[in-house]
Order: C-alpha cells, then sequence, then structure tokens
C-alpha cells in the first residue's frame, strides 16, 4: 500500500550518509581528540554528563538510500532536531564524518553549502520558519527567490504547492492569522516548492490534530509514490513512524539504540526501551507479510497473497479455514510459505526479543 512500487531502498545508491557523529553542547572538547566507539563511546558520553556538557548526538552513524524515508524517532530531547541540524549543517559536529552523494559535506565551503541547501534540500522546521512579514504566498515562493525564478513562475508553482496542501484561498493571509497546523501546512508547501531531492522534515505533523494529521500522512505517501525523494523524517509518534517509514532509528540520550524497519522493531525489539516504544503498536497492521513468509516453503494449493499486504488482512481467511499461504513477493517485500499457525503465534508473541523470523 504505502511503499514506493520499486525494490528494497537498500539496494539503491546512498543518498546521505553520516559516520561517528558526535554533537557535544557545552564547552567544545577538544577536536584533536579521538572519542573511540561502542563501550568507550558511552564512557565518553557519560564523562561529559558529568562535567556538566550535553552531549546530544553519541557516536551516530547510518545510511539513508535514495528514494528512501528514514525515520528518526525518539522522546523529546533524545537528539532527533539535533541530528537533523548537523545532516544540514545548521550546526556544525565536533567529530564524525557526513556525507553527501558521496562527498564529504563537512568540508563544503560556505558558498557550496548554500548553494546545496538551496537546490537539493528541501527542511520543514519543528517551529516552522515562516517569515512573519511575509504572506503565504511568498512565504511559499521564498526559496524560489532565491533560485533567481521569475516571479510570475514562482508564484504559479507556490500556488500549486499551496493547493496541495489544503490552503486554497489563503494565499494572501500573514502566518499570524493562521493557525499552527496551517502554519505548519505552509512550511511544508514551501519546502517542496523547490523540488528537493532530500527532503528532511522535523516533526511536521505535530501541530495538526489526529484526523488532519493522518490525512497528511497519507497525502505525503501519496506524495512520496509520486515524488521518489529522499526523505529524513522526524516524529516522536511511533504510529507514525511506522505507518510511513521505511526504516527507523530509535534514538535515546543521542545513542542510536536500534535502526530498522517497523515490523523489525517489533518482532527483534534491541533492548525493553524499544519494546516499550512499540507495545502499544498493533503488529498486525505494522507487519506484512512478506516480513515473517518463509522462503522456500511453500506447500501446494495454499492461497495465494501478495507480500506487501499487512498481516491483518489474512485473519478473515484463517479464521474460515485457511491454513496455508504462498506468498508473492511484492516491492520490497518477499516471499515464501506461511501458515496460520506461525500467523497466530507471532502476533501473539510480538515484542518479545527471540528471533520469530528464525522461530518455527
Ligand atoms: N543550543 C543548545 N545548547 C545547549 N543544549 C542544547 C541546545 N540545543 C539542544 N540542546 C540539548 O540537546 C539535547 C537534544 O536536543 P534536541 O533539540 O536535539 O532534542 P529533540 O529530540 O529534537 O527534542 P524535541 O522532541 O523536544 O524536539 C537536549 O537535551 C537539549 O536540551
Ligand atoms: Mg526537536
Amino acid at each position: 500500500m504505502t511503499r514506493s512500487s520499486a525494490a528494497s531502498p537498500a539496494s539503491r545508491p546512498v543518498k546521505i550518509s553520516c559516520r561517528n557523529l558526535w554533537k557535544i553542547y557545552g564547552t567544545p572538547p577538544d577536536r584533536a581528540m579521538r572519542p573511540g566507539q561502542g563501550p568507550a563511546a558511552a564512557e565518553f558520553a557519560r564523562q561529559l554528563r558529568a562535567a556538566g556538557r550535553v552531549p546530544a548526538l553519541v557516536d551516530a552513524s547510518f545510511d539513508v538510500h535514495e528514494g528512501e524515508i528514514f525515520v528518526i524517532m525518539g522522546l523529546s530531547g533524545s537528539g532527533k532536531s539535533t541530528l537533523i541540524r548537523c545532516l544540514t549543517r545548521l550546526i556544525d559536529a565536533e567529530f564524525g564524518e557526513v556525507r553527501l552523494d558521496g562527498e564529504d559535506l563537512l568540508a563544503a565551503t560556505p558558498k557550496q553549502l548554500i548553494d546545496i541547501r538551496r537546490h537539493k534540500m528541501g527542511m520543514v522546521f519543528q517551529n516552522f520558519g515562516l517569515m512573519p512579514h511575509l504572506s503565504v504566498l511568498e512565504n511559499v515562493a521564498y526559496p524560489l527567490k532565491l533560485q533567481g525564478e521569475a516571479k510570475p513562475a514562482r508564484e504559479a508553482r507556490a500556488r500549486q504547492m499551496i493547493s496541495l496542501v489544503g490552503l486554497d484561498g489563503r494565499e494572501q493571509a500573514l502566518p499570524s492569522q493562521l493557525s499552527g497546523g496551517q502554519q505548519q501546512r505552509v512550511g511544508i508547501a514551501r519546502s517542496l516548492a523547490v523540488e528537493p531531492d532530500l527532503w528532511f522534515l522535523d516533526e511536521p505533523f505535530s501541530a495538526l490534530d489526529p484526523m488532519i494529521r493522518r490525512q497528511m500522512q497519507d497525502e505525503f505517501l501519496d506524495l512520496q509514490r509520486r515524488l521518489h525523494k529522499t526523505i529524513v523524517f522526524i516524529t516522536h509518534d511511533i504510529a507514525e513512524a511506522c505507518r510511513l517509514a521505511d526504516r527507523i532509528a530509535i534514538l535515546r540520550d543521542g545513542r542510536i539504540i536500534q535502526i530498522g524497519t517497523p515490523a523489525d522493531l517489533l518482532l527483534r525489539p534491541a533492548d525493553d526501551y524499544v519494546a516499550e516504544f512499540t507495545a502499544d503498536i498493533s503488529p498486525a497492521s505494522v507487519i506484512r507479510v512478506g516480513d515473517i513468509a518463509r522462503p522456500g516453503q511453500e506447500v501446494a494449493g495454499a492461497r495465494t497473497v501478495a507480500g506487501d499486504l499487512p498481516v491483518e488482512a489474512l485473519l478473515t481467511d484463517i479464521a474460515t479455514g485457511t491454513t496455508d499461504f504462498a506468498v508473492q513477493p511484492a516491492g520490497k517485500y518477499g516471499g515464501g510459505g506461511l501458515t496460520a499457525a506461525r500467523v497466530l503465534r507471532i502476533l501473539g508473541r510480538h515484542g518479545r526479543q527471540d528471533d520469530e523470523t528464525a522461530a518455527g
């Protein structure tokens, strides 16, 4: 349903990556030192905290592939906005590296950075970041103005984007005349106006009420099916993360605890903290049939189902006596055999730390 139909994003080139990234607020550390990795990094972070500094990002490493929706998830203060600011170089990390299309972003000159931000990156800020003295139309058209686009063309494009986020008729309003959710949509429209390759969204839907929020999530996924952006999306809502993400990184006190698909987090949580996060999520709606199918174990005469279906789609069949399914690969989801007993066992046991994919 929600994903682009191409193969797994993991097989596509890396768009942006970071390695051993640290951001320390407070007195800057000696940059000549090497903070170490794994337990050494944890110990260094502990020492920094004891000394009254804030290690907001601790040894973070990951790759985001072209066309992927990579969600960063964590409680308030866990370092999510800091991470995005380091990836866009709005602030500078003390240690580590960031690569964009294979190029060292930390080596970019200020002029190159401005150019990259203007042409390659779109950003939706947590606090909207709108210009108060400009109308909705002018705010959305502003990045195009910076690109040197002529007024008629940029306003036409801005009107399209405003319509896309459902704000037709409000083009002349000032930000102060809009609700928080409406302002957030202006921020979304503005960030899309330049058609960025790489799109950063910091809690873009947090000011919306639940119904509009779900609508915006659907529209966002629909947009992504058409535009195939590379997206880094921040949220502290695990349900939103599971709906939108190809993969999710769970951040705690600046450290990445686990990176995985929504199904990975449910079926194989790295620790109790991750398990607690996902405890309220309905596994039947998040886990796809292809996540738990067993390759090479098809049974003759089994009912055929697509790998990208949520497991809940099988429950009616199971209730009416179907015992075996032949799962066909679909998009990034694989195929194989699947029994009703396995489906029920996994749904009954999700959240435990045993490896469900390996078990029965
Ligand atoms: N400029 C700053 N100076 C000092 N400490 C900071 C600064 N900015 C952020 N911090 C601290 O760094 C940590 C991470 O902050 P960050 O804004 O990245 O969190 P977050 O995960 O985005 O939280 P939220 O969900 O509330 O937006 C917090 O402890 C915060 O207090
Ligand atoms: Mg934040």
